[in-house]
């Protein structure tokens, strides 16, 4: 097959896979795309994803879930908390979520992802896939869970940058979804989660 080069000035080019998105879809029985999970440490991100994933699995849907705390220990293990490292490190796990929805997994990440940029940014490289869905508790409710212990240590001055208490969160204007961890439980949050992704997902396109 002939190949034209995209990018001349660095000698690369793009090459259209022989199995389209759509085919991808008919065989799984589903659609895909990104459920972009952000909120504040303590929120909840982590146990919906993991059970939104547990519930999405058990429909014989093909989920999978990329969490924070997790990709910091590979993909971006060189990554800090600066608001330079935050914009890289969801750069990349934007492009990674795009490749996965891409081969026709429905992904669930799980990051702060505080600055409203970065979020616009993954929803401009992959607009029709790309579902924000901010998981929403106040500062007061996350840090009065603090279930890692993180909040004590950010207000004894031990972490520096910490989310909330000495870095910004920029609260999500218009995400396609809310679910307020300090209003529902655990199970109401994740009937909201199924929900939508069935409605979102739940259709071969
Ligand atoms: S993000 O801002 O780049 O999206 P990410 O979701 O990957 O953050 O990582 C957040 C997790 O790292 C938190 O849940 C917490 O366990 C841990 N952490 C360590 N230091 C910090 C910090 N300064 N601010 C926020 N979270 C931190």
């Amino acid at each position: 097959m002939r190949r034209t080069v995209t990018n001349p000035d660095r000698n690369i080019t793009f090459s259209q896979h022989h199995v389209s998105l759509q085919e991808r879809w008919q065989q799984n029985g589903h659609a895909s795309g990104i459920l972009w999970f952000t909120g504040l440490s303590g929120s909840g991100k982590t146990t919906l994803a993991l059970n939104l994933e547990r519930r999405l699995f058990d429909r014989g849907w093909h989920a999978c879930v990329l969490d924070g705390d997790n990709v910091r220990h590979g993909l971006s293990s060189d990554l800090g908390f600066s608001q330079h490292d935050r914009e890289e490190n969801i750069r990349r796990i934007g492009e990674v979520a795009k490749l996965f929805a891409l081969s026709g997994v429905i992904v669930i990440t799980a990051f702060i992802s505080p600055y409203r940029s970065d979020r616009d940014r993954v929803r401009n490289i992959a607009p029709d896939m790309f579902r924000e869905v901010h998981i929403d508790a106040s500062l007061e409710v996350c840090e009065r869970r603090d279930p890692k212990g993180l909040y004590v240590k950010a207000r004894q001055g031990l972490i520096a940058d910490f989310t909330g208490i000495s870095a910004p969160y920029e609260t999500p204007h218009k995400p396609e979804l809310r679910v307020p961890t300090q209003e529902l439980g655990i199970a109401d949050c994740l009937d909201l989660l199924e929900t939508y992704a069935v409605e979102s997902f739940g259709r071969e396109g």
